[in-house]
């Protein structure tokens, strides 16, 4: 019998309550990370998830998705999804409805998912709109001079973004994907991220919260992982994957974080920007890190009464 306990990056406190509601009363992982997903790309205000989320270069939300089973290793995501409001549902189909597959991307996962009954919704709001919009008018930012090598891969990823969105114009028209790790009281322990990906990103582009490895990694032996921030950094670096290798070795989850980072932070990256990540051991211990100081995550236990912000640990 294991204690239950979930964690989550920023701005995953507008679902973990209900997720910890779901442990306590001896729910399983799985729903309590899909509810709490659910509710955070249902929170309009959050423009990196879900409904609400800032669109691709071409002034369309494209959502990416994934979830993953510590026990099996089975894993079921979505990738570029146009239409739905809750992609973390869809990937929990795929891995229950279609258990031949992992990853469906674009049409196919649209088909698939009219096919299981989920419900088309508008996802481009009009905050989001309007900040597309403001974003096509601040083309003269400096890249170099006093900023960090992040804030200077920050500001290169906006130019290029801009020259996308005027490639693709006439048109009509900061990121932050969510990541929740449940155990529950059976030991199950899930991972569950879901994304708008890069603002202005290119269509179709698909980032690492799609994709087992990368950007979500789960093995009940261990534990589990999962990133934010610049997806092709994790992607390269298979980082979800190698924090719960780290794990495996010993290190404590915010060692194995940190040794995540420190091996992506050699990648050559012109647009290097903020990585973040999170680990969740199957005897509930958690740590976290990110590039520079200032960022949190979030943790309830059957205890809490309100989610706890603990700071992460700084490459
Ligand atoms: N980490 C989210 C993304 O790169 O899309």
């Amino acid at each position: 019998m294991s204690r239950p306990i979930v964690i989550g990056s920023e701005r995953s406190e507008a679902g973990l309550p209900a997720a910890m509601a779901i442990l306590a009363r001896g729910g399983s992982a799985l729903d309590a990370v899909e509810t709490a997903l659910r509710c955070c790309e249902d929170n309009v205000d959050d423009h990196y998830v879900g409904t609400g989320g800032l669109p691709n270069a071409q002034g369309v939300v494209e959502l990416d998705a994934s979830v993953m089973i510590g026990s099996t290793r089975a894993f079921g995501a979505v990738g570029a999804v146009r239409g739905f409001p809750n992609p973390i549902s869809i990937a929990r189909a795929v891995l229950e409805r279609l258990p031949q597959h992992s990853l469906l991307v674009g049409p196919g996962a649209e088909l698939f998912a009219e096919e299981n009954g989920f419900e088309r919704a508008e996802l481009l709001t009009d905050a989001a709109k309007k900040l597309f919009h403001t974003a096509l008018q601040t083309s003269g930012e400096s890249v170099e001079g006093e900023q960090t090598a992040a804030q200077q891969g920050d500001a290169r990823y906006r130019q290029s973004a801009l020259e996308l969105v005027n490639h693709f114009a006439p048109h009509d028209g900061p990121w932050g994907t969510i990541n929740v790790l449940a155990l529950d009281s059976s030991g199950e322990l899930v991972v569950g991220v879901s994304t708008s990906g890069y603002p202005w990103k290119y269509p179709g582009r698909v980032g690492d919260s799609a994709l087992p490895g990368a950007g979500n990694y789960a093995d009940v032996r261990y534990g589990g992982s999962a990133c934010t921030g610049r997806g092709e950094l994790s992607m390269r670096s298979v980082g979800a994957r190698a924090i719960v290798t780290e794990l495996a070795r010993g290190l404590d989850p915010t060692e194995a974080c940190l040794a995540m980072l420190a091996d992506a932070a050699t990648l050559p990256d012109d647009f290097r920007a903020e990585l973040r990540c999170l680990a969740l051991t199957p005897d509930g211990r958690h740590g976290a890190a990110s590039g520079q100081d200032g960022s949190v995550y979030v943790v309830m236990t059957d205890s809490s009464t309100e989610p706890e912000f603990l700071p992460r640990s700084v490459l």
